[in-house]
Order: C-alpha cells, then sequence, then structure tokens
C-alpha cells in the first residue's frame, strides 16, 4: 500500500492531463461518506462496476420528464404529436446504434432485453439438422447465455448435454476448423463478462461461416466498451443489452443487429406481432405481416417509450464523444488500473486473469484472490472505501473503468482500497 499512496497526486494530474476531459459530472455518482478531510472526489464512489450497470446520466430525468409530460397532455395523441412521437420513436434510435456496433442503420433495431432477443434470433438463425446442430459457445459464457442455447437445443428436440460444446476460447478456432461439420450456431461473447477477454471477432466470424455454421454474438460486454465493425466482420447477428457500459438503466432495452446478407430472406422463420409488419400499412389491419427488409421484422410488440428515452439519452452522449476517443482513454485507464494492480499484486496472493495486451481486452479487469470468498472483501471496498467493483464468487473481482466518467483517480482509490484490505486480511490470517 505504502508504494502506490504517494501516486495519488499523480493520479490527479493524469486526470488534468488527460486529453478527454471526464464525463462524470453528467451522471450521478453514488454519494460516499468521507469524513473530514475528503476531496470532492472521495465524497463520491470510485465507480468501477459500470461493466455490471453504468451509472445514471444526470438528463434523463428531464428525458423521462417529457414523456411523461407528453402523456399526461396529449394521451393517445402522443403516437403523432409528442415532441418526440412516439409511432416512429424507435427509427431515432437506428442510426446511433448503428454506429456503435460498426453496422448500417437498417440492419440494426432496439427492443426487448438481451435474452429474449437471442431467442428471436435463434429461431431465425438456429436451424439444426441431424447432421449439423451443435452449438458451440465458450466455457465461461454468462449463464443466461447457456441457459438459452441449452432450451433452444432442448427445444428443436435435441439433448443439450450433448448439442451443447463449451469451449476454452483457445480452442474455438481449432475446433472449428476440425468439427465445423456438425456445428449450427456458434454464439459467444464477445467481450468475456469473466475475464474481460476480447475475442477475435473477425477470426472467429470468418472460420465460423467458413466450415457453414451461423456465427452470432453477445456484445453485453462489448457494446460502448469496444469500437465493433459486426457489418464489415461478417457476423450473422448480435444482440446487447444497454444497462453497462451504455448507462440506460436497469434491465434498459436491448439491442439486435442481423447482417444485410439476411434482410430480406423471406425464408427466415420469424415469431411476429404487429412491430414486424410495414409501417405504412400498419393500421390497414391485415391478418398477414407485410415484410420489411430491414432488423425491424424482428420486432414484435409496439416499443416502451419509457424505456426507449435513456437508450437515445445514452446513444446521443455515446454520438458525442465517439468510441474512438473512448477506447482510447479507455486504453488509458485500464492500463493505468493495471499497472497499480500490479504492484498490490506483488505483495499479495492476487492476480490479474485479463489478458495483458490491450487489444485483446476491453475496460474491465478481472482479479482472481486466493483467500476466503471474495464476498466479504467487496463489501468492504464499497462500505469502508467508497469503491464499487464485484465479486464473481469464489476467487475473483471485476474492476472496469468506464471512460465516459471514471478517472485515473478512481483507478488509484479501488487499487490502494484493495491493497488495504487485501494487508488486513493477511494480517487476521
Ligand atoms: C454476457 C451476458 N449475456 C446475457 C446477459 C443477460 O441479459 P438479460 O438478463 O438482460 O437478458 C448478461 C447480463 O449481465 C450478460 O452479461
Amino acid at each position: 500500500m505504502t508504494a502506490i499512496m504517494p501516486l495519488e497526486k499523480q493520479a490527479f494530474e493524469l486526470d488534468a492531463a488527460d486529453p478527454l476531459p471526464t464525463r462524470r459530472a453528467e451522471f450521478c455518482v453514488p454519494p460516499h461518506d468521507c469524513g473530514q478531510d475528503g476531496t470532492v472526489a472521495a465524497c463520491e464512489a470510485a465507480y468501477l462496476a459500470g461493466n455490471s450497470l453504468g451509472l445514471q446520466p444526470k438528463a434523463l430525468a428531464a428525458r423521462l420528464g417529457d414523456e411523461l409530460d407528453d402523456w399526461a397532455k396529449l394521451g393517445v395523441e402522443g403516437h403523432t404529436r409528442a415532441r418526440r412521437a412516439w409511432l416512429p420513436y424507435h427509427e431515432l434510435l437506428r442510426e446511433p446504434a448503428a454506429r456503435l456496433v460498426g453496422a448500417r442503420p437498417e440492419e440494426v433495431v432496439i427492443m426487448n432485453s438481451l435474452t429474449v432477443n437471442l431467442h428471436l434470433l435463434m429461431v431465425s438463425f438456429y436451424r439444426p439438422t441431424r447432421q449439423r446442430h451443435a452449438i458451440v459457445i465458450e466455457d465461461s459464457a454468462f449463464p443466461s447465455d447457456s441457459y438459452a442455447v441449452r432450451s433452444q437445443a432442448a427445444f428443436h428436440g435435441y439433448d443439450p448435454d450433448s448439442a451443447v460444446v463449451r469451449l476454452g476460447t483457445e480452442d474455438i478456432l481449432g475446433y472449428l476448423g476440425e468439427h465445423g461439420d456438425r456445428v449450427a450456431l456458434v454464439l459467444l461473447g464477445a467481450v468475456n463478462y469473466f475475464t474481460g477477454e476480447l475475442l477475435d471477432i473477425d477470426a472467429i466470424t470468418a472460420a465460423g461461416r467458413a466450415a457453414g455454421a451461423v456465427v452470432g454474438w453477445d456484445l453485453a460486454h462489448a457494446a460502448g466498451n469496444v469500437p465493433l465493425r459486426m457489418h464489415d466482420c461478417g457476423a450473422d447477428w448480435a444482440a446487447w443489452c444497454s444497462y453497462k457500459y451504455l448507462n440506460a438503466g436497469p434491465g434498459s432495452l436491448a439491442g439486435v443487429f442481423v447482417h444485410q446478407r439476411h434482410l430480406a430472406d423471406r425464408g427466415l422463420p420469424k415469431l411476429a406481432g404487429w412491430w414486424s409488419t410495414d409501417p405504412r400499412t400498419r393500421f390497414a389491419m391485415a391478418p398477414a405481416v407485410t415484410p420489411v427488409d430491414t432488423a425491424d421484422s424482428w420486432q414484435v410488440s409496439n416499443p416502451p417509450i419509457l424505456a426507449m428515452a435513456p437508450v437515445l439519452l445514452s446513444l446521443e452522449m455515446f454520438d458525442q464523444t465517439g468510441m474512438p476517443a473512448l477506447r482510447a482513454k479507455s486504453e488509458r485507464l485500464t492500463g493505468y488500473l493495471e499497472s497499480l494492480l500490479d504492484e498490490v499484486c506483488a505483495t499479495a496472493p492476487a492476480k490479474v486473469i485479463t489478458p495483458r495486451d490491450p487489444d485483446r481486452r476491453g475496460a474491465q479487469l478481472s482479479v482472481r484472490i486466493a483467500g476466503p470468498d471474495v464476498g466479504p472483501l467487496t463489501d468492504r471496498l464499497r462500505d469502508e472505501f467508497g469503491v464499487f467493483t464485484d465479486a464473481r464468487r469464489p476467487d475473483v473481482i471485476r474492476l472496469a473503468p468506464a471512460p465516459m466518467y471514471n478517472t485515473f483517480h478512481d483507478c488509484w482509490r479501488a487499487a490502494t482500497a484493495l491493497a488495504a484490505v487485501l494487508s488486513d486480511q493477511a494480517r487476521h490470517e
């Protein structure tokens, strides 16, 4: 701890000198009781849990207020007369969402929640046959992705234990080369939720498609974290949530990407609702869908405006700063945090398990800590030091400096607090 304590001044200097000023003041940062001698920065949390749930933009309350106000004053007329008319509201999100994931506008739509979207997309893109019905996921996939693909395999009458192939990320390309002819679907987290590893999206997509499989990506930990090129990499489809790096609030709406080459394919099975049909004839009330050649044809229900408003605000903020600038800052912050954590780990039974190469990770660093369950440790970090991290029990904590609002000083606080708690633990062993 003593080695990194004097670096606080340096952390403040790094913040002052950084070419991308933090937007922290535009977010509601949870308060922290800093006592008598705290700096303003220390009276707020050092919130490094944006990979789990991003912070609330201060502008959101007014945005939601606008929608509530329009609803109050206009009732049903708000569909066409609200300041942002509700009927075509989702169109406002299309272009910024496309920029965020590197897609063409017609390839994306914001709707539902992440796992619901995974299922809707698998209705179209998991078409198993007796010869080709395997689904490849990573062995450290987020559990709900595993539940989703297992339930899809079972739904089609296959045994999930044999249909779902769980692979180490280093084994995926080899497996596709050797056994790709039995793979129907590859579904991987582009940034792994546990280790923070950024997979080689281009290489895996190319290998999966060359093997004749469909390739889908879960971008939950990638959207708003790393630059993405979903169209150019040739992925068949992708889905992401917007409550992590995108700061759109707990359970907020999710996104979908479907590659252009599938948009006009009338042979794809889809589950339909009235938002699947062509908006120009929606109110003709015809009994059958009139298809549209955009990702909108995967929509089912009319969009929840109060849930869309936070996503729109979020996408505006990402457009204002831009992913290239955010990524550059993210690399600076995470690299700095890594250097401090290395110092902490040098004298503690702890190890950073995230790849060292900045090109192979996003903002998040995961630290494996030997000893007692890490749950109480992350509680202490939060309650005593105001440092929000998260515990992946029993032995991993995750720290993610989000470049939109985190600072070098947040990283310094996290590392010094971790050093203090670990040395305290060692004393009591
Ligand atoms: C990689 C990944 N996939 C899926 C999910 C589940 O998403 P939801 O509950 O929003 O459907 C999460 C949630 O954190 C996640 O991190």
